[in-house]
């Protein structure tokens, strides 16, 4: 655990920050639309945990007294996005769109809010112990968080989710067609919020964000389908291959987001690198206890269905951890638990074993691992508080 000489409230060292957000987003989900509109912030109605947009601006705090880069070198670290043509957006093309954009009120919209703050307002920077926070640090903490937004409406059309967030499903209330449209469009404002940065690193980074939540869907996906499945055993192949899943769908965006963040306070490389390696293990570690949860908490807590994993056939680290003491759920996870009684049997096994508790020990490496990448930012109240956030996704229980 965090020393407790460490403690200090992340939420309120970033002051108001936070509860901009929500006004804003439902200022940059305004379509012309009624129905859109009202689809489109459904989920931000009911309150989001909002944990990328508060890492967003805990790691600008921290890295805004860090060494700053003189030029800018563009540094990829694991995504394929460089293999991509780009002659294929041609100049003439990228003009008429950028024209196009300009007679959309949806554009002033966005100057203002790059430009203003939130609503207008004149930009105050928010300062504690000398840290700040800049209006591309807010525009990113939104970005990030209609990203994400937009992939759990997608998310629960795939998995057909009963609820979220303790509201009834978006497809439930609204049917498929809605919110695929609301999570396309969710999508489409972050893009041009992205865009309106105005930096070609950032948007590289964040863009490859979107090919990792396919990547990683995919991945969890194949596991399911093939016969020669990557989990045709419980061992360390299955392992890796569910993590790299695992920092896919959950951990690169956290840990990408993270990074932009840095990226954009021009911190030097090895501070960048800091503030992604950080991301990536904390993202990794928040998805494990998201596994665990769907084992042990009930879903009035959890604002969503329990044993929803072994619904929709996944073998997560509970699963696998339990398989390698009871064989019995060999057959069980080859068939998805597609059988009648499968479904309980695993449940009942899963407890019976060591699997909670290993999945836990296994977030707690990761947590550890995102502590220690803190340790080359110089100390600050913000970096105890990025310290604390990475411990309390242990103890999280929704
Ligand atoms: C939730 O996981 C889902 C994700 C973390 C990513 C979903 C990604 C896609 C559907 C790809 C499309 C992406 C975009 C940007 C449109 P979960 O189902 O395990 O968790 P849950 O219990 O919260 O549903
Ligand atoms: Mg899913
Ligand atoms: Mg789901």
């Amino acid at each position: 655990d965090p020393k407790s000489k460490n403690l200090v409230n992340p939420k309120e060292l970033v002051g108001s920050e936070l509860s901009f957000i929500t006004d804003n987003l439902a200022r940059l989900l305004e379509s012309g639309h009624p129905m859109l509109n009202t689809v489109s912030r459904y989920y931000f109605s009911a309150s989001g945990k909002h944990i990328r947009p508060l890492l967003v601006m805990l790691i600008a705090q921290a890295t805004s007294i860090a060494t700053k880069r003189q030029g800018r070198t563009s540094m990829l670290v694991d995504s394929n996005v460089d293999q991509i043509d780009y002659s294929l957006m041609d100049r003439t093309a990228s003009q008429s769109i950028q024209s196009d954009l300009e007679s959309l009120h949806v554009n002033q919209l966005m100057e203002n809010a790059t430009r203003g703050g939130h609503g207008g307002r004149p930009y105050t920077p928010h300062i504690k112990e000398g840290l700040t926070i800049l209006p591309t640090h807010r525009r990113l903490a939104e970005i990030t968080e209609m990203i994400h937004t937009s992939s759990l409406l997608h998310d629960d059309v795939i998995d057909h989710a009963e609820t979220r967030r303790g509201l009834p499903a978006i497809q439930k209330k609204f049917g498929n067609k809605m919110a695929i449209f609301a999570g396309d469009f969710l999508l489409a404002r972050a893009s041009m919020a992205l865009a309106r940065l105005r930096d070609p690193e950032v948007i590289e980074i964040m863009a490859s964000v979107l090919c990792d939540l396919v990547d990683g869907e995919f991945k969890q996906l194949k596991n399911l389908e093939d016969e020669d499945a990557p989990m045709a055993q419980p061992d360390e192949n299955a392992f890796n291959y569910y993590l790299e899943k695992t920092y896919l769908k959950t951990g690169s965006l956290i840990a990408k987001s993270c990074r932009s963040s840095a990226i954009l306070n021009n911190a030097t490389d090895d501070i960048v690198e800091a503030a992604y390696i950080y991301g990536r293990n904390l993202g990794i570690a928040f998805q494990l206890v998201d596994d665990l949860l769907d084992f042990t908490v009930t879903s009035a807590v959890f604002g969503k269905p329990v044993g929803a994993d072994l619904e929709l056939g996944l073998a997560t680290a509970p699963v696998l951890y339990a398989w390698q003491e009871f064989s019995e759920l060999g057959p069980l996870v080859a068939r998805k638990f597609e059988r009648e009684g499968d479904v309980t049997r695993a449940w009942e096994l899963v407890h019976a074993s060591k699997g909670i508790g290993r999945t836990k020990a296994l977030a707690q490496q990761y947590v550890a691992r995102a502590s220690e990448a803190l340790m080359i930012l110089p100390p600050s109240a913000a970096r105890d508080a990025l310290e604390q956030v990475a411990y309390s996704v242990l103890t999280r229980k929704k």
